[in-house]
C-alpha cells in the first residue's frame, strides 16, 4: 500500500493468540523449559552454574523484599503459576501469605493443586484479561512469571495505522492507537509487532490500584554486560520476536511500552535481567562452555541455554507511589 493511500486500512495487522491452546490442548509445561522449572528440584545443570544454589522462587523472594515489604503482605496473586513451584518456595518462606492462583489452563491449574496441596490457597481458572477489576484491586501483590509473552500479541502492523486522521475498519487498531496516544510511547518506523494483551493487562494492573507487580518475561530489549558479549548473544531489536512452541507462538515482550504504561499510571519501576536475582557464576570452565555453545555434551547445552535466558528475560518491578 503506498503511504499516501487514503482509503481504508482493511488488513492491516494479525491478532495471535494462545487462549485455545491453552484452555484445551495443554497438557504439560514439558516443551517449554521455563527459568523457573529449569532451577527445580535440587540438583539440576542449571543449579550447578549459580552464585548461590537455590530454587527461582527462594532467588525471587530474596531479591523482592529489598523492594516489597513482603512479611507484611497477606494477599497475592499469582497469575499463570504454570507448575506452581514459585509459590510454593514462596510459602515456605512467608507462612501469612494467602495466594490466588489464577490460570486459564485447566491442566495447569490442577498441577498446581498437586503442588500446594495441603496449602491455604484460593483457585481461580480464568483468563486473567477478563478478571473483574474489583478481584484484582484486592490484592496487595500480583506476580506474573514468564506468561505475558502468551497473552495476545498483534503481529505484522502497518506502521501508518498511527497516523492521526487515517480511517480505521480493523477494530484492533483502535486499540492499538489507543496505547500510543495515552502514552505516548515510542512509535516504530516499520511494520511492527504490539503486545496489546501484556499492555492491556498492565493497565488494567495499573486502574485496579494493585500496590506492588512484579512481572518477567523473554525481553526484545535485553542487554548484556560488555564482559559477556563475546559469550552470549541476545536478539533486542525492540520488536517482539516469534517463539514458535508446541501448538502456539509467543512472542517477547517490549517492557519498555509497559514500564512507561506503569510510571504514567504513578507507579515507581525498577528494571533489570533475570541475572540480578538469578546470579550466575561467570568462572573461566563456564566461559569455556558458553564460548563452544555448549557443543560437548547435553548438560553443556542447557547450560548455555540457561544461561543466556538470564539476559533475555528482564523483569518489572511496579510499587504504587503513595
Ligand atoms: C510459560 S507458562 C509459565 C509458568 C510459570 N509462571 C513459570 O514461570 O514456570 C505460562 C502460564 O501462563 C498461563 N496463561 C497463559 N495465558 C493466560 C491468561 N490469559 N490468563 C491466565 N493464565 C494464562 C498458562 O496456562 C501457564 O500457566
Amino acid at each position: 500500500m503506498d503511504a499516501r493511500d487514503s482509503s481504508p486500512h482493511t488488513s492491516l495487522c494479525r491478532l495471535s493468540t494462545t487462549e485455545a491452546y491453552h484452555r484445551q490442548d495443554l497438557s504439560s509445561l514439558g516443551w517449554e523449559l521455563t527459568v523457573c522449572n529449569s532451577l527445580y528440584p535440587a540438583g539440576t545443570p542449571a543449579r550447578s552454574v549459580l552464585v548461590r544454589d537455590a530454587s527461582y522462587g527462594e532467588l525471587l523472594y530474596d531479591h523482592l523484599r529489598r523492594f516489597i515489604p513482603l512479611d507484611r503482605i497477606t494477599s497475592v496473586l499469582e497469575i499463570g503459576g504454570g507448575y506452581g513451584y514459585l509459590m510454593k518456595d514462596f510459602l515456605a518462606r512467608n507462612g501469612r501469605l494467602r495466594p490466588l492462583m489464577l490460570d486459564i489452563s485447566p491442566s495447569l491449574l490442577e498441577k498446581q493443586k498437586e503442588t500446594l496441596a495441603g496449602r491455604d490457597v484460593f483457585w481461580l481458572l480464568a483468563d486473567a484479561l477478563e478478571m473483574d477489576p474489583a478481584l484484582l484491586g484486592r490484592h496487595e501483590l500480583v506476580i506474573l512469571n514468564e506468561n505475558l509473552g502468551d497473552f495476545p500479541t498483534v503481529v505484522d502492523i502497518d506502521h501508518r495505522i498511527l497516523e492521526d486522521g487515517s480511517e480505521l475498519a480493523d477494530p484492533v487498531a483502535g486499540r492499538i492507537r489507543h496505547f500510543f496516544g495515552a502514552y505516548d510511547l515510542e512509535r516504530p518506523l516499520a511494520s511492527f509487532n504490539l503486545n496489546l494483551g501484556a499492555m492491556e493487562m498492565t493497565e488494567k494492573l495499573c486502574a485496579s490500584g494493585v500496590p506492588f507487580v512484579f512481572i518477567g518475561e523473554h525481553s526484545c530489549e535485553a542487554t548484556v554486560p560488555p564482559e559477556l558479549k563475546p559469550f552470549i548473544t541476545v536478539s533486542s531489536d525492540g520488536n517482539p520476536r516469534r517463539i514458535a512452541l508446541k501448538g502456539h507462538d509467543e512472542y517477547t515482550l517490549r517492557l519498555s511500552y509497559l514500564q512507561r504504561i506503569a510510571e504514567r499510571h504513578g507507579y515507581r519501576t525498577l528494571r533489570g535481567p533475570f541475572a540480578d536475582y538469578v546470579v550466575p557464576n561467570i568462572t573461566e570452565g563456564l566461559k569455556a562452555v558458553l564460548a563452544t555453545r555448549g557443543l560437548y555434551s547435553d548438560s553443556e547445552e542447557v547450560v548455555c541455554h540457561f544461561v543466556g535466558d538470564l539476559y533475555e528475560y528482564e523483569y518489572l518491578i511496579m510499587t504504587k507511589r503513595v
